[in-house]
Parts: C-alpha cells; structure tokens; sequence
C-alpha cells in the first residue's frame, strides 16, 4: 500500500501553494500525523521555508559528497546517466514532520522528462521511461517509508509543464488554492482539462504495460476542494471587484475542474470550498523570520498584545481546514 499523496496545485503563481503546504505540514503533524512534505518546485521556496540559510548551504553543496541523496533533484539524476533513483535522505523538521529538500538544479530536469513521456507509450523496454516518469513518487514513497508516515504533501511550481506532469502522476488528491480574481479564474479554466488530460494519458500509458516492475501511481489526481485566498486591503482592490470574481469561482470550478454542466449552487458556501483563507498580514514576516508557522508564534518572537488573538485564530483557520481536507480524502492511517 502506498501513502497518499496531497499537491496543492495552481499553474497562477503566487497564491499562497507553498505557504500552505507549510502550514498544512506543520499542522497535520501537531495533529499527530506523520507528514513527509516534498519540493517539487525548482524555486525551492518551501526548502527554504522549513530551512536555515545555513542548513541550506550545506545541503546544496555540489562538492559535498556525504549530500549526494539531500535533495529530490539529487535522488533523481542518476536517471540522466545510467543509473538508478537514490533514496533520499531527509531533512528531520520535527518528530513527526521531514523534508525532502528541493533544488534549484531540478529546471535541468524537466526536458529529460518531457523526452520520455512518448516512450513510455510505445513498444520498446518500458522499464526506464516508467522508471524516470514516477520518480517522484518513487522518492516520496521512499522517504514515506523511512519515517512511516501517514501523508506526503507535495509543493509544485506554477506552471502546466513536464515537472508538473510527473508531480500530478504522483498525485493522489488536489487541493487548488485560488484568489479572487480574473488571473485565478482564467487559471482554473486550463488547470482542469489539463488535469483530465494527464489523468488519461497516464491511463494509457499504465495499461499499455502489461507486467510492470515495480510499483507505479495510480495518477487518480482526485479534486478535493479549492481554498480561497481573502481578499487583502494591502492590494488595494476595491471589494466590489473581489466578490465579482469570487462569485464565479463555484460555477468554474463545477465546469473546469469537476467536469460538470454548470448548475445553479443553492448553497451559501459552496461545497467545493474547502476554506476562506485570511489575509495574516505582519504575522506573515514575523512567521517567516523565525521560520515557524504563523499559529505557533510566541510572545517571545513578537506576537504580543492584538498578534497574540490573531495567531490564536490561525490555529483555529488552519486546524479547521486540516479537518476539512482529512474529512475530504478519506481515512489516512493513524500511527501510533
Ligand atoms: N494567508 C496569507 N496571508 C498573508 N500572506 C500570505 C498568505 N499566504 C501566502 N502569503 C504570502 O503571499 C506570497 C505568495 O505565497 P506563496 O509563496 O505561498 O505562493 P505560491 O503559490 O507558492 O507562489 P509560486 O506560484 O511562486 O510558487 C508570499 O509572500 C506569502 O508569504
Ligand atoms: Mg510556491
């Protein structure tokens, strides 16, 4: 049995993905959970999230031969030479929460991966096309493995390419996070049939196998919800605008992403929304200066006085959107 995969996934970049995972991570694991997180993003912003510049410095160290395994990328390049994926070795973030570093050098490897989904298609050796396709995965489930955990969250970049497609194979359920607004929704149109596409071509591709090798992903990619992004004075946006968007988000997402004729949602909250999601304002640099989520920030790192309510509230927000997305995706094995 392989541990499920959760990806927070938007090809509109900057909508908060990988300060969800973050949050996500951290809190699934003070829940009790145990959460391996994966980035699959060559920005590498959630390494750099859960990581010291100088832990970071050592782990991408190109002559340090004891980090030859410290990063997704280092797992998977053997793959471009002759040979195999490299379990990795993980970053411990806390008992029950590790890291399976990204890495900039990841870029190099979306061409190689782009080369081989033709082939796994076709009538020659399967075996490495399948191979370097489900990487990933292989790595995850790896890392899932040495440290028994109930969950891999994985973070992606913003975009539709061939990293993505290998990450989203990989994927068990998505969570799409969304602001408010003609770029999100717009996004939201190419993101579901893409989905459906990788979805069926990965199909293909596994049936045209008949005695695979090894243990592949079942690439079911299933839709849990969408979270949305509040609106933020910051942006200055007038609020009519905000909610012109918003209302459209419920109908695009049934159409886009569910595959569904469009149907009137009687409904104040929309089912598919899994969470509104506040804008923390000063909480989010006094979070990331001290590389803690925003719910477990203390006096002694500045959350005092108004803060000190505000972090009690995104215990709560982000608790509640655990729940929800755990309720959503079905059983997760407990440990003990
Ligand atoms: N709830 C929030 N409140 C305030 N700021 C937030 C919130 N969520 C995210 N941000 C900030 O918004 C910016 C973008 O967030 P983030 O990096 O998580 O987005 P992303 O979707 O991963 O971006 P990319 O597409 O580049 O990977 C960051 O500076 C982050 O700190
Ligand atoms: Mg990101």
């Amino acid at each position: 049995m392989s541990v499920p995969v959760l990806t927070f996934f938007n090809n509109k970049g900057g909508v908060g993905k990988t300060s969800l995972v973050f949050h996500l991570a951290w809190m699934l694991s003070e829940m009790g959970k145990r959460v391996v997180a994966i980035d699959l993003d060559p920005q590498a912003n959630l390494t750099s999230a859960f990581l010291s510049e100088d832990d970071l410095e050592i782990l991408w160290d190109p002559d340090d031969i004891s980090q030859r395994n410290s990063t997704i990328y280092q797992c998977v390049r053997p793959l471009t030479e002759v040979g195999d994926i490299l379990a990795p070795q993980t970053q411990r973030i806390s008992s029950r929460l590790h890291l399976v570093p990204g890495d900039l050098g990841l870029a190099g490897f979306e061409d190689f991966l782009s080369r081989e989904w033709p082939d796994a298609l076709g009538s020659g050796s399967l075996y490495r096309p399948f191979r370097i396709l489900s990487s990933f995965w292989q790595v995850a489930q790896m890392a899932a493995g040495q440290h028994g955990a109930d969950i891999i969250l994985a973070d992606v970049g913003p975009n539709l390419g061939a990293i993505n497609r290998s990450a989203l194979i990989g994927t068990d359920h998505v969570v799409i996070p969304l602001a408010a607004d003609l770029f999100s929704l717009q996004g939201l149109r190419n993101l579901g049939p893409t989905l459906q596409t990788w979805r069926e071509d990965w199909k293909k591709r596994v049936d045209n196998w008949s005695t695979p090798a090894f243990a592949l992903p079942a690439g079911s990619m299933e839709p849990v919800g969408y979270i949305l992004m509040q609106h933020s004075e910051r942006l200055s946006r007038p609020v009519k605008a905000y909610n012109k968007w918003a209302d459209r988000i419920p109908l695009t997402y049934q159409q886009a992403v569910l595959g569904r004729r469009a149907s009137l949602n009687s409904q104040p909250i929309d089912a598919n929304r899994l969470a509104k999601l506040k804008h923390y304002r000063s909480l989010v640099p006094m979070a990331q200066e001290v590389r803690k989520p925003i719910f477990q920030l203390s006096t002694a790192d500045g959350a005092i006085g108004s803060h000190s309510y505000a972090v009690r509230d995104a215990r709560t927000d982000f608790e509640a959107l655990a729940v929800a997305i755990l309720e959503r995706i079905g059983p997760v094995p407990e440990t003990s």
